[in-house]
């Protein structure tokens, strides 16, 4: 998809909107030179492009907030269908009269019936175009009534779980409406291992907050924890600050890339569910990240509580940052590791 994309940057005008998502690091990292301006829910590709001199928006898709009107939008398709759904919805509003939406993906990506509903929605027909193993589907906005909105899932919607214990989540972060079986094998190490007093901690990739949620539940009186959760993803943002201030625990969100923005040797425990998968690639590199982040973040004597697949190699990639490492737990296909900076 790499060069389809590289290509229509390069053809691309001032006007156009890219809405880059993780899928589209590489060609912010070196690709063409583009004029036009990026969205991105993702908080390390808006820095990315920001780095490249490129206007640059983060935030959760939220195309109904731009005031300003496109000639085009470029979006490669994300992996969420919600959240393709959404910007398919939105993207009329954010077009000039005669504006385009292209979008792009590989035959897995579901991109034949994305340029189907695309074309139901702008109400025009549908063009799609094979290029290698890619498509590329064209949609323009041509002044007749729209067609019906996608469905969804009420994307923007922040709503409160019962299969959550009551937390609150939307789509567009990872796993929004369940448990993750790891984290939960994690939370159930916070009793024995948290120290008391008043404690830094962080909650490094925290998604909507649960593990955030979990060990305030499980500080005791003589422990009073400050949280630090971040996340790289907008969607993820919005929920745990939500989680955060329903919940009363003490702390504060932000955004960040592994962590990268948090104070060296500054926390007493760190907590983390490391992700797998970045887009459609699972990328292997992003656990030694989190691991370097986690003992950067680390104070001496500090220790970090990780949760990984139980076919990473975790000890392997952590021996040389921490001083002690012990497995607590494998089961269920994860292993639980307390690691001691
Ligand atoms: C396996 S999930 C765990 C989420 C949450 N801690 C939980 O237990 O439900 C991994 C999280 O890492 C986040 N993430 C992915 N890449 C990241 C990055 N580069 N920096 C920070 N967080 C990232 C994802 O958005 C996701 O929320």
């Amino acid at each position: 998809m790499l060069p389809l994309l590289s290509q229509l940057l390069r053809d691309s005008d001032p006007d156009t909107l890219w809405i880059a998502d993780e899928n589209s690091k590489p060609l912010l990292d070196a690709g063409p030179l583009f004029p036009g301006a990026v969205l991105s829910n993702r908080w390390d590709i808006a820095r990315a492009a920001e780095a490249r001199g490129i206007k640059t928006q983060f935030c959760d898709f939220e195309l109904a907030a731009i005031e300003r009107r496109h000639s085009r939008i470029i979006y490669p398709v994300s992996k969420e269908k919600a959240a393709v759904h959404y910007i398919i919805n939105c993207a009329p509003g954010a077009l000039r009269e005669g504006g385009e939406l292209l979008l792009l993906g590989s035959k897995t990506s579901g991109i034949k019936t994305y340029a189907q509903k695309a074309a139901q929605r702008f109400a025009c027909a549908k063009q799609l175009q094979k290029h290698g193993s890619d498509y590329l589907s064209r949609t323009q906005l041509s002044g007749t009534p729209l067609g019906p909105e996608l469905d969804d899932s009420e994307y923007t919607q922040l709503r409160q779980l019962d299969e959550l214990d009551g937390l609150y989540s939307k789509p567009g972060l990872f796993g929004w409406n369940k448990i993750d079986t790891g984290s939960a094998l994690l939370a159930s190490q916070f009793d024995e291992h948290l120290p008391p007093g008043e404690i830094r901690v962080v909650d490094l990739g925290c998604g909507y907050g649960y593990l955030s949620a979990q060990l305030a539940q499980a500080a005791g009186e003589d422990c009073q924890p400050y949280i630090e959760a971040t996340d790289n993803n907008a969607a993820a943002l919005i929920a745990c600050e939500k989680n955060f201030q329903a919940q009363h625990i003490a702390g504060r969100v932000v955004a960040g890339d592994a962590g990268s923005d948090l104070e060296s040797n500054s926390a007493d425990l760190l907590v983390c569910n490391p992700p797998f998968h970045q887009g459609f690639q699972v990328e292997g590199d992003l656990t030694d990240r989190f691991l370097g982040q986690a003992a950067r973040i680390l104070r001496k004597g500090g220790s970090a509580l990780f949760v990984v697949n139980e076919f990473i190699p975790l000890e392997k990639k952590a021996q040389s940052l921490f001083q002690q490492i012990v497995r607590l737990n494998k089961e269920k296909g994860f292993c639980v590791y307390h690691m001691t900076r």
